[in-house]
């Protein structure tokens, strides 16, 4: 083994890099057994200087990430500052300087992920980043590494912890929406601003770097359809109930059947309680991966939290020093196919439409008549009268997005329907 220690400069000592320094601690000879060298943590830079780190040796903090990366004998930088400034800098100034980088960060790779790849090209460095998707779980690796030799069509599952942990709160306790957004960020799991987690760009991002390796093209998180789960009700829930589902925010990321383009979005959907990915609970995610040789794998584990996402961390540090010491790279950008993303409204999909409608003679009627002039096949119907007032719930075949969403504005025209109480893509069947 190696005497002299390969250097380690962290940048950002939170959530998840509080976790990445103490397993560097704490299992210190076992990474430096796997590796061929000892790992030495050369400096963390953070913005508080004063903040109490347990386990951190105060002479190894620094305010100043720009001079850490710029020292020039670090060998690894790994970021877990997250957002898009100053990371992306400090991981091109890194580059430059002679070190290879580990990566969390979902946001940045989503938005500049082919810069940054040209950058580590350039300077002949790795860019490795299994924590940015599903936290623990291996994603990034077997998609870019495992599954290179087939050809994957689909990818499907729940990428985001806190949405799936405050969905599951909200149908299982009952518990308000407020509440469990509380309880997930006081755990560790939302973003700096949550609102990337209630809103879908942290899955949408996660979704355009899935979809990128997966079709070997390049998809940028602005490429993504992206609807959150501020909106999702108590009534949508129970509704999704009463039909035998649940609501979870889903990443879909698809080939096209001619091969010649993809989609990828994030929404809300309803998936039949039967299907693997209702009983994903908590902050845990599940992935669905269908290529054409192995057919269908999934991928299931902790999907946020400091633990699980350095555990993916310490993952690539090891396999980038490994790298480091055989004077290696690992596997770069493969985007040779540069598919088309396609916009949302030629996605197939099922809706959900609950209505409040009229509750007299012809209303069954004209409301089917709506979706006949769409080209919108009706699957069931359920309705329920009281008062002169009925609730319809409607759900379709499988038809175009912008064919459905194209219904619902027109039934909202019609006045015999007082409301439309919920829409919902339905998934999984
Ligand atoms: P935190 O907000 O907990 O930590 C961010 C860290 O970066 C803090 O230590 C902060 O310093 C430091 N920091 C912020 N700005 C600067 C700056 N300009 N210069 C130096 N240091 C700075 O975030 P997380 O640990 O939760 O997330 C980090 C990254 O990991 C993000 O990209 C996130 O998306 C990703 N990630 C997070 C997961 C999670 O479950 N939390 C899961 C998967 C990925 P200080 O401590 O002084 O405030
Ligand atoms: N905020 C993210 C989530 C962290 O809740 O999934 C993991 O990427």
């Amino acid at each position: 083994m190696r005497t002299r220690p390969l250097k380690v400069a962290l940048l950002g000592c939170g959530v998840v890099g509080s976790e990445v320094a103490r397993i560097m601690t704490t299992h210190a000879d076992d990474l430096a057994a796997r590796i061929g060298a000892p790992v030495e943590l050369a400096g963390v830079a953070v913005r508080r200087p004063s903040k109490v780190r347990e386990g951190i040796d105060p002479a190894l903090i620094t305010t100043d990430a720009t001079a850490l990366v710029q020292r020039g004998d670090i060998d690894v930088v790994v970021e877990v500052i997250g957002g898009i400034e100053p990371a992306r800098t400090l991981i091109t100034t890194a580059f430059e300087n002679g070190a290879s980088v580990v990566s969390a960060n979902k946001a940045l790779l989503a938005e500049d992920g082919a810069a940054l790849h040209a950058a580590a090209e350039k300077y002949g460095r790795d860019l490795y980043y299994e924590a940015a998707v599903a936290g623990a779980i291996p994603l990034v690796r077997p998609l870019r590494e495992s599954l290179a030799g087939d050809k994957v069509n689909r990818v499907l599952g729940i990428v985001n912890g806190t949405t799936n942990f405050i969905l599951d709160k909200m149908d299982t306790s009952g518990a308000g929406y407020s509440e469990a957004l509380d309880e997930a960020t006081a755990l560790g799991y939302a973003e700096a601003d949550p609102t990337a987690d209630v809103e879908g760009f942290d899955a949408a991002a996660k979704a355009a770097i899935l979809a990128g390796i997966a079709f070997h093209t390049r998809v940028k998180i602005g490429d993504v359809h992206r609807e959150g789960i501020t909106e999702v009700t108590a009534a949508d829930i129970a509704s999704a109930r009463r039909m035998g589902c649940t609501v979870k925010l889903l990443a879909i990321c698809e080939r096209a059947a001619d091969g010649a383009s993809v989609t990828a979005r994030v929404h809300p959907a309803m998936i039949p309680l039967s299907h693997p990915l209702a009983s994903v609970r908590e902050a845990y995610n599940a992935v669905f991966v269908e290529a054409e040789a192995a057919g269908q794998l999934m991928f299931y584990g902790p999907g946020a939290g400091g633990s699980p996402t350095a555990s993916a961390v310490l993952g690539d540090l090891v396999a980038v020093c490994r790298n480091k010491l055989g004077e290696a790279t690992g596997p770069g950008e493969s985007a040779y196919t540069r598919l088309p993303v396609s916009p949302m409204g030629e996605v197939v999909t099922r809706y959900h439409i609950s209505l409040d409608v009229a509750d007299k003679p012809g209303v069954l009627a004209q409301v089917a008549t709506v979706f006949a002039e769409q080209g919108v096949s009706i699957d069931t119907v359920r309705q329920q009268g009281k008062d002169g007032e009925a609730s319809l719930v409607v759900v379709t075949h499988r038809a175009p997005d912008a064919a459905l969403s194209g219904t619902v504005e027109a039934l909202r025209k019609l006045d015999t329907v007082r409301g439309v109480a919920s829409i919902m893509r339905v998934e999984g069947e």
